[in-house]
């Protein structure tokens, strides 16, 4: 089968990658993470990872049906560079759960009627009703990252966006609705070790887009554009959940736990929670 983007990939790392990456990730062994500053040395074992999953699957269940029978509204947002995970940990969170009450949102690119419209009106289309989950994989963020890194919008646009974001999502928290906002986190060389695998796996080339690879020579230009939407769209009654995603799966357990240990749902075991790794998990500060 033909690799996507002839080869682009491969040949980004060979040619065209930082040093640093390259050589982390032609030493990595099995296990290993690959980022020097993550603070665990080694991903965690799958034993540890299933049985903590499996717990926060049931307190998932149970979430749902307070969610049913209080009829209130959640959104989750996921936010991310290309390959942070945010389709796994949406896929885990939904895992159990009944699909009619927790729908996916991943819109494509905005048509030109969208786009004359104002730009939050289509992610407005999809809002919860009472008793839904809702799961934004990726959201109005685009505008604070991608639109800016690739130049989807002007300036003057991005910086309306900034001006309407807080208030916009007040609007939300005010009207009821649980607002939660995840910021998945993963280091370069592990970003592109994922993206090798991808382009060497068929079942995982339509995860690759143009976006990606031309995404892989603008690391830089991502990580200010990310910094500036956290710094301007973090408050107290909207704020971040920054999660280090470079373990996938200390990433998935600690963005369950995140938005669990915030609701108040019927029957809620704090015990098989579990405790939230703080040092992978918290606030903007933790993003680097
Ligand atoms: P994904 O990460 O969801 O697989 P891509 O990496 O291809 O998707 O694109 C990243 C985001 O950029 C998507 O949300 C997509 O809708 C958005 N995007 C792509 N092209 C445009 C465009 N011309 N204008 C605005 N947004 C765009
Ligand atoms: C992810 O893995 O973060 C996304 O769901 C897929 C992608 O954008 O690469």
């Amino acid at each position: 089968m033909q690799l996507p983007f002839d080869g682009a990939i491969s040949s980004f790392f060979e040619t065209k990658a930082p040093k640093d990456v390259r050589d982390t990730i032609r030493r990595a062994e099995k296990g290993d993470i690959l980022s020097s500053s993550y603070p665990h040395g080694e991903k965690l074992a799958r034993k540890v990872y299933e049985k903590e999953m499996a717990a926060l699957q049931i307190e998932l269940v149970k979430m749902q049906a307070w969610v049913k029978s209080s009829g209130s509204r959640v959104v989750i947002v996921f936010e991310g560079r290309d390959a942070s995970g945010k389709g796994g940990t949406i896929k885990r969170f939904r895992e159990n759960l009944n699909p009619r009450g927790a729908a996916v949102v991943a819109l494509p690119a905005p048509s030109d009627a969208e786009k004359s419209q104002w730009y939050f009106q289509r992610y407005i289309d999809h809002l919860p009703s009472g008793g839904q989950i809702t799961f934004f994989d990726r959201s109005w963020y685009n505008r604070g990252v991608v639109e800016k890194v690739f130049g989807f919008c002007t300036d003057e646009e991005r910086e309306r966006f900034f001006r309407q974001t807080i208030p916009f999502e007040r609007a939300l928290v005010d009207d009821g609705i649980h607002l939660f906002k995840l910021w998945l986190n993963v280091g370069q060389a592990e970003q592109l070790n994922r993206f090798l695998s991808r382009e060497q796996d068929p079942l995982k080339h339509w995860k690759l887009s143009w976006i990606d690879v031309e995404g892989l020579k603008k690391w830089d230009e991502y990580s200010d554009a990310i910094q500036d939407t956290l710094q301007r769209t973090h408050s107290k009654i909207t704020p971040w959940t920054v999660v280090r995603s470079d373990d996938k799966r200390r990433a998935r357990l600690a963005a369950i736990r995140a938005v669990l240990h915030q609701l108040d749902y019927d029957l809620k075991d704090t015990k098989a929670l579990g405790k939230i790794d703080k040092s992978i998990c918290g606030g903007p500060e933790i993003w680097n």
